[in-house]
C-alpha cells in the first residue's frame, strides 16, 4: 500500500507514469521481481483508456518453422534504414516469442489456425508472415490481458486520472514526480526510488493523426526538461491508410489480408514505385501480390505524395485521398479477420467495405524517436527509466515496421520494470528541502498559469499554429526552407504561450489547465523534432529531405540527441550499435543471406 507521510506526499518504491501496454507490463515485472516493493501506477486516464487499446493489426514475433530470428532481425534493421541499434533489435527479437506466449498464458485470445497453432498474418516490411493477432482488435485484447493480470498484484496501487507535471530530482537521482489529481485539483509529490516513464508518443503535435487526444508527448517533455536528451526525434511515421477527416486507423492488416490501393484512375499505383521489393505483380489473387501494399510505411506514404503531385488522388473536404479496396476478400473473410475495419468504415466514412472502396490517406501514426535509453530502459538521469513509444531504445531507427511496436511495449516494459526494481531496492529517498522546493515551484507554475490576466492568447490558437507549422515544415517531405520556418514559428509560439490566459478557474477536472500544461510540453518536443530534422542533412527512412535526397552514412549513420536549453535545442550525435549487419540497401522479398551489402543510398 502507498505510504502517505504528509498530506501532500505519497511514497512508493517504484512509480510508473502511464498505464498503457508498456506501463502495465513494467508494473507486473516490478511486482514479480520483488513482491515486497510498493508500486504506484500514475496515469492521466484509466488504464483501459490508454492508447494501446486502439492498436489493431497485431504483434510481431517469430513463430513458424519457415521463419528465423535472423529474418526478423534483418527486416527490422533494414526497415529502420540501418539506424536501429542492432544489440537492441537482437534482444527484442529473442524475447518477443516469450512475451507473446506469456500474454497467451495471461489470457490473450490470439487467433488460431484450424490446427490449433497460433495464426500469423503478413505485415508491412516483414518478408515472412509473423504478426500474431486477435482479429483486428489486438491492442484491446492485449491491454485487457495486462490490466486484468495487474489486478492480481496487491502491491500495485493505481493513481488513475493523475497528471504528472514535473519530475523530482535530488542527490543526482530521479526521486518521483509532481502530479495533479484531476478529480480534486490537488497537487502532490509522488515519491519513489525509481520512475518508469511509459506515456506513449506525441502524434498530437501534428494536425492529422491516428493518435488519440491524450497522446501529447507528456513523458518525453518531462524527461527533456529534467535534462535527458530526446533521441532521433526527426523520424515520424506516417501510416499510409487513415480515414480522411478523423485520422482513424484502417489497419495494415487490411492490406495484409489482401487489400490493394487504387488511385483516381483506378490503377494499382504502387506498381510504379520502388518499394524495395522485387515483386510487382498485378494479379490480386497471386499469393505474393500483397508485398506491394506491404512495402514499408515510409515508402507507401511517399508514393501517395507523388500521386498527389501528379494529380492522381481524389479531392475531398478533408484533403486528398486514394482508395483501399478489400471487396475481393468477401464478406465472410472481412468479418472474420478485419471486422473492426468494417465497423470503422461504416461508422466514420459511411461506407461498407464489403461493397465500397475505402477512402484513405497518410496520417501521422508513430514517433520512432523518444527519451534516450539504454537496453535496460535506463536514461542519463539515474533512477529514471522509459519504455514504449515515449522511449527510444532504439529498435525502430528511421522507420518502424508495423506490428513491432506492441511487441516493443511488452519486451522493453518488462526489462525496464525488472531493472528499476533492482535499483529501487538499493536506494532510499532523500528528505531534502530540494524536493519541497521543486514541489512549490510546480505549484506556482500552475497558479501563475491560472491567475494570468484575462484576454490573453487563446490555447486553441497556439495549438492550431503549432500543428499547422509541424505539418507544413516537418511533414512527409522537408527541406531547409520549410524546417527553418517551422523552427521560427515554434520559437514565437513559446513566447506566445507565456501570454496564454485560461478561463476555467475550477479545480475539479479542469481540462483547460491540463491542455495548457500539455501544450507547453508539445512545443518542447516539437522543437526537438524540428531542430533535429534541420540538422540531419540527408534522407533516411521517414526523414525525407528534398534538398538532401540520399542517405549519407559517412556523416549520419548516427543517432541525434536533442538537449533542452534556454533557447533552441542543442543537437549532438551518438553512434549506432552495429553488431552483425553492416549498412546495406533496403530490399524486401529476399532472405538476409541472399543480400549483397552494398551500402550507400536507397
Ligand atoms: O496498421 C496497424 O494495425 C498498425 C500497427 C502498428 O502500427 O504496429
Amino acid at each position: 500500500m502507498p505510504k502517505i507521510d504528509r498530506v501532500e506526499e505519497i511514497r512508493h518504491d517504484v512509480i510508473i507514469i502511464g498505464g498503457g501496454g508498456a506501463g502495465l507490463r513494467a508494473a507486473i515485472a516490478v511486482a514479480e521481481t520483488n513482491p515486497d516493493l510498493s508500486i504506484g501506477l500514475v496515469s492521466k486516464v484509466y488504464p483501459m483508456r490508454s492508447h494501446t487499446v486502439v492498436a489493431e493489426g497485431g504483434m510481431a514475433a517469430v513463430a513458424k518453422p519457415n521463419d528465423a530470428r535472423e529474418f526478423h532481425i534483418y527486416d527490422t534493421i533494414s526497415g529502420s534504414d540501418w539506424l536501429a541499434d542492432q544489440d537492441a533489435v537482437e534482444y527484442f527479437v529473442d524475447e518477443a516469442p516469450r512475451e507473446l506466449i506469456q500474454l497467451e498464458h495471461w489470457g490473450c485470445p490470439w487467433n488460431r489456425e484450424d490446427s490449433g497453432q497460433v495464426a500469423v498474418r503478413p505485415f508491412g516490411g516483414m518478408q515472412i508472415e509473423r504478426t500474431w493477432y486477435a482479429a483486428d482488435k489486438t491492442g484491446f485484447h492485449v491491454l485487457h490481458t495486462l490490466f486484468q493480470t495487474s489486478l492480481r498484484f496487491q502491491q500495485i496501487t493505481r493513481h488513475d486520472e493523475w497528471f504528472a507535471t514535473a519530475l523530482l530530482t535530488a542527490d543526482g537521482r530521479c526521486q518521483g514526480c509532481v502530479a495533479i489529481e484531476l478529480r480534486t485539483g490537488e497537487i502532490r509529490a509522488i515519491r519513489a526510488n525509481a520512475v518508469i516513464m511509459c506515456t506513449g508518443g506525441g502524434g498530437r503535435i501534428f494536425p492529422f493523426t491516428t493518435n488519440g487526444a491524450i497522446k501529447t508527448g507528456d513523458g518525453m517533455a518531462l524527461a527533456y526538461r529534467a535534462g535527458v536528451p530526446l533521441k532521433d526525434m526527426e523520424f515520424v511515421q506516417y501510416h499510409p491508410t487513415g480515414l480522411p477527416g478523423t485520422g482513424i486507423l484502417i489497419t495494415e492488416a487490411s492490406r495484409g489480408e489482401g487489400g490493394i490501393l487504387l488511385n483516381n484512375q483506378g490503377r494499382r499505383y504502387l506498381e510504379n514505385y520502388d518499394l524495395g521489393s522485387p515483386l510487382s505483380l498485378t494479379d490480386p489473387k497471386h499469393p505474393q501480390n500483397r508485398t506491394m501494399e506491404l512495402g514499408p510505411r515510409d515508402r507507401l506514404s511517399q508514393a501517395f505524395m507523388h500521386e498527389q503531385a501528379a494529380g492522381h488522388t481524389f479531392k475531398g473536404p478533408y484533403g486528398d485521398y486514394v482508395h483501399l479496396d478489400v471487396r475481393h476478400l468477401g464478406e465472410r473473410h472481412i468479418d472474420a479477420r478485419i471486422p473492426f475495419v468494417r465497423e470503422l468504415a461504416k461508422n466514420y466514412a459511411g461506407i461498407d467495405p464489403v461493397k465500397d472502396l475505402i477512402p484513405v490517406r497518410p496520417v501521422v501514426h508513430y514517433m520512432m524517436g523518444g527519451i534516450d535509453t539504454d537496453l535496460d530502459g535506463a536514461t542519463a538521469l539515474p533512477g529514471l527509466y522509459a519504455a514504449g513509444e515515449c522511449a527510444c531504445v532504439s529498435i525502430n531507427g528511421a522507420n518502424r515496421l508495423g506490428s513491432n511496436s506492441l511487441t516493443e511495449l511488452v519486451v522493453f516494459g518488462a526489462r525496464a520494470g525488472r531493472h528499476a526494481a533492482t535499483v529501487a531496492q538499493k536506494h532510499s529517498l532523500s528528505d531534502t528541502p530540494e524536493i519541497n522546493h521543486q514541489l512549490e515551484e510546480s505549484r506556482s507554475r500552475i497558479s501563475d498559469l491560472q491567475n494570468r490576466p484575462k484576454g490573453g492568447e487563446r490555447l486553441a490558437d497556439v495549438r492550431d499554429a503549432l500543428t499547422t507549422a509541424m505539418e507544413a515544415g516537418a511533414g512527409i517531405f522537408r527541406d531547409e526552407t520549410s524546417l527553418a520556418a517551422c523552427c521560427d514559428t515554434l520559437r514565437d509560439l513559446r513566447k506566445q504561450m507565456s501570454h496564454v490566459s485560461l478561463d476555467d478557474t475550477s479545480s475539479v477536472y479542469n481540462t483547460e489547465l491540463t491542455t495548457a500544461l500539455e501544450l507547453e510540453g508539445m512545443i518542447d518536443i516539437a522543437e526537438a523534432l524540428a531542430h533535429s530534422a534541420r540538422h540531419r542533412t540527408e534522407s533516411r527512412g521517414s526523414h525525407q529531405r528534398t534538398d538532401y535526397v540520399t542517405r549519407d552514412d559517412d556523416h549520419f549513420l548516427k543517432h541525434s540527441l536533442a538537449f533542452r536549453t534556454d533557447s533552441d535545442p542543442r543537437i549532438e550525435y551518438a553512434d549506432v550499435a552495429i553488431t552483425h549487419w553492416p549498412p546495406g540497401k533496403r530490399t524486401y522479398g529476399a532472405k538476409p543471406d541472399q543480400k549483397e551489402n552494398d551500402g550507400g543510398n536507397q
